[in-house]
């Protein structure tokens, strides 16, 4: 719908790396999709300072470490996966392709990716559990009545989901300058299917409000008192997504929370917040292996993957590559790019020394 008929055809020379994706997906696709995708906040200086801070670390490898028995497995809330990298929750993926988050689903389940589905997927989340059996974490944003909450997670549940990543960190949308400015809105028909039939999806804001942030937006945000509910009434393991500071994650973890997605929703929400890799260590020191820590933002390269993992990190999620793989080809193109991001990610591990990832710390970084 939104794309070029370029998008089908292939690409002159093939994508070799995440960033070839980024190149062709800009061509495939609308001006306002494209900044819908690509768009940070405001300056987007958190955006550009997510991929800085990884460049800035360099690795120190460690050599003669050969042998059978490599693997980049990890284990994660009950299930073994082949590799680290996670399919981020992105909303709206028909914008990129018309077979949306069935498509994603279907790459996910054949690269052996697990996959976050978003509360405002263009596809329902039991079609999108039904199109791949890796899509099995639901990234739950929490709503403003209790009860259409609820309906999310006992559907999340009877859909077979087994985690489920509550974002806290976009409580108020971020100031989206690029977007603004392409003039991009949501098409109509693209409704996210979760939320038809809830009782208040969107409520609107009461006229001649003097504050629509403090008002409307912060009067029905969640609080940790929703935390605290939701883990009273679900026996899923619970992922909180938007964690930038060690106390934070503390709270967290008093209250029962399993698992903390360290991210600051891809330099999306409020600019000039760290770079999520800057702020891993800490975090990371502080959970002192309670839960483990899911990082994202800025991971374009395997060298990346390794970096997360030695800086902390149990597992890390990728979101704007996958929406550019997904514009450029279909679920073939998400494919690849999980393939490509694999094979740097076990290439790096097998150039540091590390045959496993227990072998992969902190030993591995200059920063
Ligand atoms: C997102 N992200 C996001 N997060 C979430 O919890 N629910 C959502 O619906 C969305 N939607 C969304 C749309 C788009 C277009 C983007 C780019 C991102 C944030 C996402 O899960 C993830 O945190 C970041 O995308 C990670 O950064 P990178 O990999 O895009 O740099
Ligand atoms: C975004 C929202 C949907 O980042 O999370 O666009």
């Amino acid at each position: 719908m939104q794309r070029s008929e370029a998008m089908n055809a292939p690409p002159s020379s093939p994508p070799l790396s995440l960033a070839d994706y980024e190149l062709l997906a800009a061509k495939c696709l609308d001006a306002g999709p494209w900044a819908y995708f690509s768009g940070g906040a405001a300056d987007e200086l958190t955006l550009r300072w997510n991929r800085e801070a990884f460049d800035r670390i360099a690795l120190l490898p460690r050599v003669l470490n050969g042998g059978p028995g490599g693997t980049a497995r990890i284990d994660l809330f009950g299930r073994t996966y082949a590799h680290p990298i996670l399919v981020a929750p992105v909303a709206h993926q028909g914008l990129a392709h018309p077979d949306a988050e069935r498509a994603t689903a279907m790459a996910a389940a054949a690269q052996g990716a697990g996959m976050v589905l978003s509360t405002l997927a263009t596809t329902s989340m039991e079609q999108a559990a039904a199109a791949g059996e890796t899509c099995r974490w639901f990234q739950l944003y929490i709503q403003s009545d209790r009860e259409d909450t609820l309906r999310l997670v006992r559907r999340a549940e009877a859909a077979g989901y087994e985690v489920l990543v509550v974002t806290v960190d976009a409580p108020v949308s971020g100031v989206r300058n690029r977007e603004q400015r392409a003039g991009f809105r949501l098409p109509p028909q693209l409704v996210p299917e979760n939320l038809r039939g809830l009782a208040e999806p969107h409520p609107s804001p009461k006229p001649n409000l003097d504050s629509i942030v403090f008002e409307h937006f912060m009067a029905m945000a969640p609080s940790w008192r929703d935390i605290a509910w939701l883990r009273g009434v679900t026996p899923l393991p619970i992922v909180l997504k938007g964690i930038m500071a060690a106390d934070d994650a503390a709270r967290a973890l008093d209250i029962g929370v399993d698992g903390i997605a360290v991210s600051n929703h891809g330099g999306r929400t409020l600019d000039t917040i760290p770079a999520t890799i800057d702020v891993l260590p800490e975090i990371a020191a502080h959970v002192a292996g309670r839960a483990p820590l899911i990082l994202d933002g800025g991971i374009r390269r395997g060298t990346d993957v390794l970096k997360a993992l030695a800086s902390g990190a149990a597992a890390v999620m990728i979101g704007r590559p996958i929406v550019y793989g997904l514009a450029v080809n279909g679920a073939m193109g998400v494919a690849h790019v999980l393939r490509l991001l694999r094979d740097e990610f076990e290439a790096a591990m097998a150039l540091t020394g590390c045959a496993s990832v227990a072998d992969i710390g902190p030993h591995l970084l200059r920063r």
